[in-house]
């Protein structure tokens, strides 16, 4: 059915005009300004939330944490040994109100410092190409766990996949070696099986950086803006899904950078800053609001061949990260770093879309005038090789198509709302929700491969793939292609509605591969397939 018109004629007419008023305060670009909430899904779908906190009721304005970094337990040269616990901490968000109990990751020598206020984010995990990495798990969560190594070239059962649950309660050690040419910006999450989205809207999610010893930028004086999302109900709890953010993807009313409402940077001289995108579902256009050029010289997978200046605007889809050059300023000046508007074309509980919402500032930036010894960019980052040569582009071998559907009797049948996930709401790859004994696709080891990715939904997507980096190769949209200029390395790549991005990807070890949507809530209901590499 046509899922733009799936809710209207099946509601009371007091449910219908609570969607109505939604519909209308949505209009008003309310959404950050904390008004009610829509009806949750779990735990009774037709029950408002209670209010949310006000959109300043969180402090701004002090100077950007730097996020902690885990430290290595090893000695050993070329090994990194740590431990890492997910557990609740407790943070004093609103005046007056009970502490939030968020969801962490913190290394076990540091328990006594979860009470303290730094940012929630999982630490930094700081490593060298070539390096082995050993990580264990302790799950002090009461629902299982994993960590999913996101965009790194990890054995296929050493990636946190949902097969491989942790119970709470128990240990699990992670162990990989990180092969020459992965240096890059990735992070860490949780993957289990259709818990994923609260996991990380709780705030497990941690940062994770490999370096090459031949790295051109090492000089650079280097800022991490690790960007999540937090949805903060108005007596201090985080409260679960409701109904728009499993259709939507979750998106609260505060941005925040290192765990922070918009921090202040201060710039002295060019700087490197690797940014990521750990929220559930927010885009974010990157900007500042003076229009100000910025050098995008990273991505997912590391450096470009080249750095790519005058660049005023950035896409980063949920899960993405890059790395940027933001330059001093002609004389003191300035910014706020922004995600300006971007309209994915979220769905509307009666019929349409919903309008796209207000820029939001992520950070103040204050900018000194250029100095003498600002370092040049060199002009040539590293080399990349093209997977598939554009000129040989054959017929695809894999295909991709991101679907919905949306079932008003099953939202609706007696029991619906007390489901810990909704009813009704499909999120598909290939025509099917995820079913993990079902292997979607298989490819052989070694083998580049042309996939497209089609999104025949009405709403954006974004694709990624666990276990390697590709290269997009073009997209194409009302039968006009466009050729990708950038040849860069990613594992993460949004899909517009309407959309096709074709990709060059090769995977070079045996075992389960996940791909699915990075909005998490679409994750867990089911847009996702698994990929058997033999
Ligand atoms: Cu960052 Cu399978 O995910
Ligand atoms: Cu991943
Ligand atoms: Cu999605």
């Amino acid at each position: 059915m046509k899922r733009r018109a799936f809710l209207s004629g099946a509601l009371s007419a007091a449910t219908a005009t609570l969607f109505a008023r939604r519909a209308f305060a949505q209009d008003a670009g309310d959404a950050m300004h904390g008004m009610t909430d829509m009806p949750a899904m779990s735990g009774g779908m037709m029950q408002a939330q209670g209010p949310l906190a006000a959109a300043d009721a969180l402090p701004a304005g002090a100077p950007l944490a730097a996020l902690r970094t885990l430290a290595s337990q090893s000695r050993e040269p070329g090994q990194f040994r740590a431990t890492l616990v997910a557990q609740p901490a407790a943070r004093a968000l609103l005046r007056g109100k009970p502490q939030t109990v968020f969801w962490q990751y913190d290394a076990l020598d540091a328990l006594a410092a979860t009470a303290n206020d730094g940012p929630v984010i999982g630490p930094l995990i700081d490593v060298r190409e070539g390096d082995t990495v050993e990580i264990t798990f302790v799950n002090r969560l009461r629902q299982p766990s994993t960590i999913h190594w996101h965009g790194l070239p990890v054995p296929p059962d050493q990636d946190g996949n949902p097969s491989k649950p942790v119970a709470p309660g128990e240990r699990h050690v992670y162990r990989f070696t990180l092969p020459q040419g992965s240096a890059g910006t990735y992070w860490y999450h949780p993957h289990p099986h259709m818990l994923s989205s609260e996991q990380v809207f709780r705030g497990l999610a941690g940062p994770f950086v490999v370096r090459a010893a031949d790295d051109p930028l090492a000089a650079w004086p280097e800022r991490h803006l690790f960007v999540s999302d937090l949805k903060l109900a108005a007596d201090g709890t985080i409260p679960a899904n409701g109904m728009m953010d499993w259709m939507n993807g979750r998106e609260g009313q505060y941005v925040l950078v290192n765990g922070a409402r918009q921090p202040h940077i201060e710039v002295v001289r060019d700087e490197r800053w690797r940014v990521w995108n750990g929220c559930n579902a927010r885009y974010l256009q990157l900007a500042f609001d003076d229009g100000r050029a910025f050098t995008q010289v990273g991505t997912d997978g590391g450096l470009l061949g080249a750095p790519r200046g005058g660049v005023t605007s950035l896409l980063l889809a949920p899960g993405e990260r890059a790395e940027l050059i933001v330059h001093v300023g002609q004389g003191a000046s300035r910014a706020s770093l922004i995600a300006a508007q971007y309209d994915r074309h979220k769905m509307a509980m009666t019929h349409g879309s919903l309008p796209a919402g207000p820029s939001l500032i992520l950070a103040n930036v204050g900018f000194a005038p250029a100095g003498a010894e600002q370092s040049a960019l060199p002009s040539r980052l590293r080399p990349i090789a093209p997977l598939i040569s554009s000129g040989s582009l054959t017929v695809p071998e894999k295909s991709v198509v991101f679907g919905e559907a949306m079932d008003m009797k099953a939202m609706h049948a007696p029991g619906a709302s007390t489901q810990p996930t909704p009813r009704g709401m499909r999120f598909m790859v290939n025509g099917a929700v995820f079913d993990p004994a079902r292997v979607t696709l298989a490819s052989r080891r070694g083998q580049v491969e042309h996939w497209t990715i089609a999104n025949g939904t009405d709403m954006d997507h974004p694709f990624h793939l666990h276990g390697t980096q590709f290269q997009v190769l073009a997209r194409e949209r009302g039968g006009v292609r466009k050729e990708e200029e950038l040849l860069a390395w990613r594992d993460t790549v949004n899909v517009q509605h309407g959309e096709t991005v074709h990709i060059a990807t090769v995977q070079h070890e045996a075992g389960d591969r996940m791909f699915h949507c990075h909005i998490l809530e679409h994750e867990d209901l089911g847009m996702m397939g698994t990929l058997r590499v033999s």
